[in-house]
């Protein structure tokens, strides 16, 4: 039966990210520098608004958009807190995690050819859904440029055939964030082509240097732009699967099919759980991100003190410094990293093509953790 299997599925993979983390869990005293998610439990009443939900029966379908008053509360997060608006009846659909947010947009958009450009190095979660729908990524790199695209390679890249560019700041590999300059800029490369724009915002609460800026906060691009935004990273919820989709009402109608046909509705405790996040923990995270504040600055110390090159990330919780010193390919350098040392790092390669010379590693892990891993590291490299 095996070569009646769609295409499409064989060709992809299971991320460096799993495989790696998968690993470390092999061996006994491993550190595991591959997680993606806070090391911080959930907050406190968020957990009990999800619990209240459950004991009072509140566990059925919801709207397929997700609850008014979760929608409510996101159109609210927004506007209170980065200006823009986005009608809660029209505008919004609650989706299973970003994840399914970023599925439920690319299949509302892609046909069989088009194209998709990707910042590059980037998160693996977009490309295998682009290849899935028959559509192909075009990855501009931005490893010579501090990882920050630059407006003129945007412009190059942009042909007939571009159905959209995803754009994920802050950045999951990188840690990179953009200035509110440096967005003009690329916006006014993409309010003259008729694309379609997907602003993955999900870090924007983890970022540490100025403040955040959001795409949605530039009308001239409302018509095209998808903002993909969830509680997976800011409130510790990544179990919870709660993400969200904003866009205008013509462009909405349409995600809301394809999101209805895929999974009905987000869970519904998690619902209940993400007005509470939304609308009693806003602070959540800023009180997660002096930890990792600190975590980040020692980690840099650190890194520069072995002779690894590296930016100082801004925004959410990786390095993603060169190995390219060593003279091993990044799939080579997590591989014996972790069989001489047990740490798991993921290898740059998995995050498009121009991440190969680099590795990712998180710091959303205890100080005792990092302290310990590190010194692993440097141990590693000495040989
Ligand atoms: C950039 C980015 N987008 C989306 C996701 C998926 O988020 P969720 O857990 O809410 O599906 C991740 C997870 O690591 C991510 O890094």
């Amino acid at each position: 039966m095996l070569s009646k299997i769609n295409s499409r599925v064989k060709s992809i993979s299971i991320p460096g990210i799993r495989v790696f983390a998968n690993k470390v869990n092999e061996y006994e005293n491993g550190i595991n520098f591959t997680i993606g998610e806070s090391d911080f439990p959930t907050p406190e009443n968020v957990k009990q608004a999800g619990i209240k939900a459950i004991e009072n029966n509140l566990t059925g379908y919801s709207h397929n958009a997700g609850l008014l008053d979760v929608r409510q509360a996101i159109s609210r997060f927004f506007e209170e807190t980065y200006h823009f608006y986005y009608d809660p009846a029209t505008e919004i659909v609650v989706t299973n995690g970003a994840s399914e947010a970023i599925d439920s947009v690319l299949r509302t958009i892609l046909a069989s050819g088009d194209e998709v450009i990707l910042t590059s190095p980037i998160y693996s979660g977009y490309e295998s859904i682009i290849h899935l729908n028959g559509a192909k990524s075009v990855t501009i790199d931005t490893t010579d440029n501090g990882f920050i695209l630059d407006p003129e390679r945007l412009e190059q890249a942009i042909t007939d055939k571009t159905k959209a560019i995803i754009l994920n700041y802050p950045s999951n590999p990188t840690g990179a964030t953009l200035s509110r300059d440096q967005m003009e800029k690329i916006v006014a490369v993409l309010k003259n082509h008729n694309i379609f724009i997907i602003s993955d915002e999900i870090y924007s609460e983890n970022t540490f240097d100025g403040e955040h800026c959001s795409f949605a906060s530039f009308p001239e691009i409302r018509e095209q732009l998808f903002l993909i935004h969830g509680l997976s990273k800011s409130h510790a919820m990544t179990g919870w699967r709660i993400g969200y989709v904003l866009g205008s009402k013509n462009l909405m109608e349409h995600v809301l099919k394809v999101h209805l046909n895929n999974s009905i509705c987000a869970s519904l405790p998690s619902q209940y759980a993400a007005i509470e996040a939304l609308t009693a923990n806003r602070e959540a995270p800023a009180d997660m991100n002096k930890a990792y504040i600190e975590r980040r600055d020692f980690v840099y110390k650190r890194l520069r003190e072995m002779g690894l090159e590296t930016t100082l990330p801004t925004g959410a919780f990786y390095f993603f410094p060169s190995i390219q010193s060593t003279g091993l390919t990044s799939m080579e350098f997590a591989t014996k990293l972790l069989e001489n040392e047990q740490v798991a790092v993921v290898p740059g390669s998995s995050f498009t093509g121009n991440g190969e010379g680099y590795i990712r590693i998180s710091y959303a892990n205890s100080m005792e953790n990092l302290h310990e891993g590190l010194v692993r590291l440097e141990r590693f490299l000495q040989k």
